[in-house]
């Protein structure tokens, strides 16, 4: 009988993460100074055991045994061969996505989101905020936070919260607290509906907005938390790709191809990261980061040092940035409308290492249908955009007659998304491409940063 399922038992999950930080050259932070940040100007914003983790050079970090005991909820997550995809496209290649959609909250996100709410729990830590975009990212740090009895609020760019009700649902199941974003409850949000009372919001000015509620509160026991971007939090979605990994190894395969979409480059990362390692190292992989062409930060932002949120509240962040004061366009992919891109991804982008692409919106709504109708479950918008890219490469394999592997991550379902999903049927969903003007606006916001070195990781 044909296997579509490559499972792990739990006690062959892995019971460390991988840093990549001991494997890249990387620019560090710096302050407004232009200087180096320490971890202690961190302290009032994250709890300092995650901020060491930040800054680790340790290439092998342990997972705490009570972390892992949570992650045991739906993981080791099976690996999957996609045959009914590779039968409709009629291509040689064999393709594989780990399922990172059957996690409670319905993602990849609560790799990171125990783990963080359980280092807060060590630190003494009573409250936690964040932002979300998609939805996804609130409704992980809430299921987190009910295991570790941790209060949690959550700001919800606008337009996922218009698009999306449900999400707040969720969240409120779990006990925790969301609101829209921009909100009047902080003065970042003030000035972002001063300026559009109207504004779709953006997961920049949403972060803003949590940071600064964490910031402000003066009993000192509330912390901010983000969903992506960080090193911690590449280096706890590392699970992804080290279970991946294994799996590959029990049935004898490697891949030649890697995928992922990428908002802030934490699924990706994921799964890619412990494949970049045997890359530096000699072996011949492509390794695609896909995002939306309408927030084209890999594809066609500059590397930069900006900040992350909109407020500047964040520290300058060696990436590729279309600017933090950038609104992306309201389109249906809520998790990938970032201005930034996790530092770590950028660096690999910039040496060429990784090769980013963009996709548009209606062919990644065609690729989530087609994944639908053939593997059965209904993917998140976000997610899309990596089957798109896995659809391109899959038919390019067939025209070449290539029996290339493809490994992709399938980030979450879309079970809450179905609002996308119908805009689609109805033919309103546009093409949404970024003008050269527009951008060149949103990067004004660089003059005066420092510029980034280009450093070249030892191999
Ligand atoms: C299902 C899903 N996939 C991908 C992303 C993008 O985030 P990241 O690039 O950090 O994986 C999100 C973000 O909300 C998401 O919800």
């Amino acid at each position: 009988m044909e296997e579509r399922k490559i499972l792990l038992r739990e006690d062959e999950m892995p019971r460390q993460w991988y840093n990549i930080l001991a494997d890249i050259a990387m620019n560090p932070p710096l302050g407004p100074d232009g200087n180096p940040i320490s971890p202690d100007m961190l302290a009032p914003v994250f709890p300092m055991n995650l901020i060491e983790q930040e800054v680790s050079q340790e290439r092998w970090i342990d997972i705490p045994e009570k972390v892992l005991g949570i992650l045991k909820i739906w993981r080791p997550s099976p690996m999957v061969r996609a045959r009914s995809l590779e039968k409709a496209l009629g291509t040689p290649a064999r393709i594989y996505f780990k399922n990172e959609s059957l996690s409670p909250p319905g993602s990849h996100k609560p790799n990171t989101s125990v783990a963080q709410a359980y280092y807060n729990k060590e630190f003494g830590i009573k409250r936690m905020t964040t932002e979300t975009g998609a939805g996804q990212w609130g409704s992980a740090l809430a299921f987190a936070c009910a295991h570790f009895g941790i209060e949690c609020k959550v700001f919800m760019v606008r337009i996922s919260f218009d698009q999306k009700p449900y999400r707040k649902s969720m969240m409120a199941t779990w006990g925790a607290n969301c609101v829209p974003s921009p909100s009047m409850e902080t003065r970042a949000g003030q000035a972002a509906l001063e300026k559009d009372p109207n504004t779709p919001g953006s997961l920049g000015i949403a972060i803003s907005e949590a940071i600064e509620a964490a910031v402000s509160d003066e009993s000192g026991q509330t912390r901010y938390s983000l969903g992506s971007v960080l090193n911690h939090v590449m280096l706890h979605q590392t699970i992804v790709g080290l279970e991946a990994k294994k799996q590959m190894e029990k049935i004898n395969e490697y891949p030649d191809i890697i995928i992922g979409c990428a908002g802030g480059g934490s699924n990706f990362a994921g799964l890619a990261f412990p494949f970049v390692y045997d890359k530096i190292h000699g072996r011949q992989i492509e390794i695609y980061p896909v995002e939306p062409a309408g927030c084209p930060t890999l594809t066609r932002a500059p590397f930069v040092y900006d900040h992350g949120d909109t407020a500047k509240y964040t520290p300058l962040l060696p990436m590729h940035s279309l600017g933090h004061a950038f609104v992306p366009p309201p389109f249906h992919a809520g998790g990938l409308r970032y201005h930034g891109m996790a530092p770590t991804v950028s660096q690999l982008v910039n040496e060429g290492i990784i090769t980013p692409k963009s996709v548009k919106q209606r062919q990644v709504f065609e690729a989530g249908v087609l994944l639908a109708r053939t593997e059965g479950i209904i993917p998140a918008p976000e997610t899309n955009h990596a089957l798109a890219a896995v659809i391109e490469e899959a038919n390019k394999a067939k025209e070449e007659g290539k029996e290339k592997v493809i490994l992709f991550n399938w980030s979450g379902h879309g079970l809450l998304d179905l609002t996308a999903y119908e805009n689609y049927f109805a033919g309103n969903i546009k093409d949404i491409e970024l003008a050269e003007a527009e951008m060149a606006e949103a990067m004004k916001v660089f003059a005066g940063h420092p510029k980034p070195q280009n450093l070249k990781t030892a191999k």
